[in-house]
């Protein structure tokens, strides 16, 4: 298995270019099923997840032509174009389901358009049990009968789905998109209650109505679907990625450096930017650039929670904290999302961080960080600890199973090599 090499201490300093989303890439790919009509997908980001999902499709009948690949320094995403006109399979199989959960998103598409699905369950994950029973609630909501055999989930409904309100207990972004998603085809009115309102989800919404869907409340916690016969062709461009985004920007004030990000926009990360404004990280806007850094001032612990979008975003929790751990003073992160996110704390421990978990809660003792041998234990935790390598002076770090980077993140060695600093990919057996 391959391992990234890091010697860290390097002032990052140039331009980095932020892609396409791959949270939004993934439903707005499953909704080509809903339609017999091309869809094209433009800033798809060349990551193993978008991959994954194009295999998936691919198993199920979908074609897929790529249009168009930018790849380099300049790299504007991928382009393909998805023709779920002749879908020969409604079964997602355990192999490739396995492999990326959000594979799951096929479920309400395929339920739309044909009355019937087999998907495998994804099984647990390293950030907690993860269940999927508010996606299967919600189908079971809009007339489709639920068996789970065999580690699949069987649904149909042979005579087409038929609207409701389905009120969310609490929010999930995948079980929103899974019903916003078979909504659009359902006999009737629709209205999704506590929906997530994410910007990966608006993103599909906003997809969806280009197709020719009628949702109503895009961006807001309750979406109204008034379900359509069917869908037209249509050409979507996948809005930047704000995790992405997010790490870049602590990589920047890990290093204390300077540089600027390309192709992204703050307005979807607002809590999080005015978070790191408020430990002293300066961040400027000026013609669709945004700059970062943290070199002159000195930086100040915070508090932080995770909480459903608008609030602190719990895919940079991990990376805030690689950063805490090098701000003086005594900071904490609560977990609100998932049970089990902080396989990261063990590794950044081994780094020489000072942290201390109580429940859902790390109280971290910020000073320096080391260089060490860690392991990537998730996607989010994988990248945390290449910024607490950025950090360590001049020492190295080895982060071993890094195929979990390579999930989420775009050229991530190369992106941030440009930047200056020490990274190197050790291909392994
Ligand atoms: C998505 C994101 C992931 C992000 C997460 C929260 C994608 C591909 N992944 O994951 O990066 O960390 O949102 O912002 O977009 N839950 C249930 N039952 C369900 C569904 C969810 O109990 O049927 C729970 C989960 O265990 C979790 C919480 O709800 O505790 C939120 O999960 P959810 O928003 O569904 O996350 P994902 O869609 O899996």
């Amino acid at each position: 298995m391959d391992k990234l090499r890091i010697v860290g201490g390097t002032t990052l300093s140039g331009r980095v270019s932020i892609s396409g989303a791959k949270n939004a890439s993934l439903p707005i790919m499953a909704a080509s099923i809903l339609s017999d009509n091309p869809l094209t997908l433009k800033n798809l980001p060349h990551v193993a997840d978008i991959l994954s999902m194009a295999n998936l499709l691919a198993t199920l009948g979908v074609k897929l032509t790529m249009e168009g690949c930018g790849e380099g320094e300049n790299a504007q995403g991928k382009v393909i174009t998805f023709d779920a006109s002749s879908l020969n399979s409604v079964v997602a199989p355990y192999d490739l389901v396995r492999k990326m959960r959000a594979s799951i998103l096929v479920l309400g598409p395929l339920l739309a358009r044909t009355g019937y699905a087999k998907v495998s369950l994804p099984g647990g994950c390293a950030i907690g049990a993860r269940p999927v029973d508010l996606h299967l609630k919600a189908m079971e909501k809009l007339g489709a009968e639920i068996e789970i055999d065999k580690g699949y989930v069987s649904a149909k409904a042979p005579n087409g789905l038929v609207g409701a309100d389905i009120n969310f207990p609490i929010v999930t972004v995948g079980g929103t998109e899974n019903a916003l998603m078979a909504a659009v085809l359902a006999e009737g009115r629709t209205r999704l209650i506590n929906a997530a309102c994410e910007p990966e989800i608006e993103d599909l919404a906003n997809c969806l109505n280009t197709m020719g869907a009628k949702i109503e409340g895009v961006g807001t916690s309750e979406l109204i679907i008034d379900g359509v016969e069917s869908l037209s062709s249509a050409t979507h461009r996948i809005i930047p990625d704000r995790i992405e985004t997010g790490t870049y920007l602590i990589a920047g004030a890990i290093t204390r450096g300077s540089i600027i990000l390309e192709n992204t926009c703050l307005e979807h990360l607002s809590f999080f930017v005015d978070k790191l404004r408020e430990i002293g990280v300066i961040i400027k806007e000026k013609e669709d650039k945004v700059y970062v850094s943290a070199n002159k001032k000195e930086l100040r612990c915070v508090d932080i929670t995770t909480a459903p979008y608008p609030g602190f975003p719990t895919d940079l929790q991990a990376q805030t904290m690689s950063l805490l751990c090098t701000v003086t003073g005594k900071s904490s992160i609560r977990e609100n999302i998932f049970e089990n996110r902080f396989m990261h704390v063990p590794e950044l421990i081994r780094m020489g961080a000072k942290i201390s978990l109580d429940n859902h809660t790390a109280s971290i003792e910020g000073g320096k960080l080391h260089g060490a041998e860690v392991m990537a234990t998730d996607l989010r935790a994988s990248v945390s600890l290449v910024l607490a390598a950025l950090s360590a002076d001049k020492e190295e770090t080895l982060i071993n199973r890094i195929y979990h980077l390579d999930r989420g993140y775009e050229r991530i060695e190369s992106k941030i090599r440009t930047l200056g600093a020490k990274i190197d990919r050790l291909k392994g057996s």
